[in-house]
């Protein structure tokens, strides 16, 4: 085992990581553009972004000249009382590119805390109000992340089953997918009445709950459906933001404004965790009082660090510019030719694409028992190959940075081709 590895299972306890069977981490060196080096010297393409959050490739020089400039200027200050330009900015170029009906834009720290805030808008807005709603509504299968408040609006699932009395009651819709109209207008129908403080959805992709994709057309008549009772509408676009869909915004698919937007993931390029919710000038405007009760009381040490909003400026420049426009356009259209001869694999089912992300689910003649064995497989056969997917259970994605080259991508689809002809037989042989 590398040196490093030894010394991290020492000491470190890692994320979404059973420590007794997982293997030894694999530690990095560096990143340039798509490709991770490891200490060995071997490179991994990085087809799922780190997590879902770089966009331009590792260490960009634009952001790192920005966000070095910025360290040596100011590195943070207090957010209560104090601001900062790159705040500011940050903010206002928020707002020119999000729907137009945002207007104050709140810092946190990653995408659990903006979902966090944007409950916390959604519930204060009635209390403040004087009245007060507690009914959320979000979908099955949802995922808004680990801390309690995004817990509770997630699906419940393995991972929430030992904080399950802790959450607070959700009321689920059916994902809106193509085919499930009946039944999900009958039961909006039967959920959005007048006591519904939120409704709340990852827009056109539900990331975690398996790249479930669905049409703009029917979250826009779930979204009217919750207006008729002025429910608030809660996008989380943690995952789906900063172009990921093809546009920059998921929203940007739909007729209805959301009231609130949760951002983070892609919003400093991938470089520094920083989480932003916006909302509407109405929700602002409830929270204005001589009575100070009515403030919101909810703030983090290190909310809107001036270093984070400037690797979020830098990270802004690069992805209004031709180029990446041009280079989600591209990656799109390599992804559609890619799931057309994906379609003739009988080992790759429900084959969908929404911009720049890509998913199928692997079947492995139907031993579904499998499920597990089929993730670890197809994660290790591609991380030998030097690509860095990471299955969720047998759903297989790819959500690759922005800079992958036609060549990169066209390596990747021929492994992924590779591996759903050989996949099954390795399975076949597994005790
Ligand atoms: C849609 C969505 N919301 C929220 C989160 C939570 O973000 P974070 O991991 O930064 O807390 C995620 C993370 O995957 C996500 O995909």
């Amino acid at each position: 085992m590398n040196e490093l590895s030894l010394r991290d299972r020492a000491v470190i306890w890692h994320p979404f990581t059973q420590m007794q069977t997982a293997p030894p981490p694999i530690p990095i060196v560096r990143g340039q553009g798509a490709i991770l080096y490891d200490a060995d010297g071997h490179e991994y393409l990085d087809m799922i972004s780190s997590w879902w959050v770089n966009l331009h490739g590792h260490a960009h020089p634009h952001i790192a000249r920005r966000v070095s400039e910025q360290l040596s200027r100011l590195e943070h200050v207090i957010f209560a009382g104090f601001t900062h330009q790159p705040a500011v900015e940050l903010a206002e170029r928020l707002l020119s590119i999000l729907p137009q009906n945002q207007t104050k834009v709140f810092y946190s720290d990653n995408g659990s805390t903006a979902v966090e805030v944007a409950l916390k808008m959604a519930f204060q807005y009635w209390h403040n109000l004087g009245q007060p709603r507690r009914k959320v509504v979000a979908l099955e299968g949802a995922y808004h992340g680990d801390t309690f408040g995004a817990m509770a609006v997630g699906g419940r699932s393995a991972f929430t089953a030992p904080f399950t009395p802790f959450l607070f009651d959700v009321e689920y819709m059916p994902v809106p997918t193509t085919g499930q109209e009946a039944t999900v207008l009958e039961r909006a129908t039967q959920l959005f009445t007048d006591d519904v403080a939120a409704f709340i959805a990852e827009p056109l992709v539900q990331g975690a709950g398996g790249m479930v994709m669905y049409e703009p057309a029917l979250l826009d008549q779930l979204f009217q459906l919750a207006r008729r009772n002025n429910s608030l509408i809660i996008a989380d676009e943690v995952m789906t933001g900063f172009g990921r869909t093809g546009r920059l915004f998921a929203s940007d698919h739909l007729q209805q404004n959301p009231d609130l937007l949760c951002l983070s993931k892609g919003l400093t390029g991938g470089t520094m965790a920083l989480g932003v919710t916006t909302c509407t000038q109405a929700i602002y405007d409830a929270f204005l009082s001589d009575d100070s009760a009515k403030t919101l009381f909810h703030g983090h040490s290190f909310t809107a660090n001036p270093l984070a909003c400037t690797a979020a400026l830098a990270s802004m420049d690069l992805l209004m510019s031709d180029e990446t426009q041009a280079n989600i356009q591209r990656i799109t259209k390599c992804h559609s030719a890619f799931a057309i001869r994906l379609a003739n694999h009988r080992n790759a089912t429900n084959i969908r694409q929404r911009g720049t992300l890509l998913a199928f689910d692997l079947s492995a003649s139907g031993q579904t028992g499998y499920f597990n064995t089929i993730r670890d497989q197809a994660y290790t056969f591609l991380l030998d190959r030097g690509i860095l997917m990471r299955p969720l259970g047998n759903v297989l994605y790819l959500m690759p940075p922005y800079c992958t080259t036609d060549a990169q991508l066209a390596y990747v689809y021929k492994q992924l081709e590779e591996l759903l002809v050989n996949l099954p037989a390795e399975l076949y042989t597994d005790p």
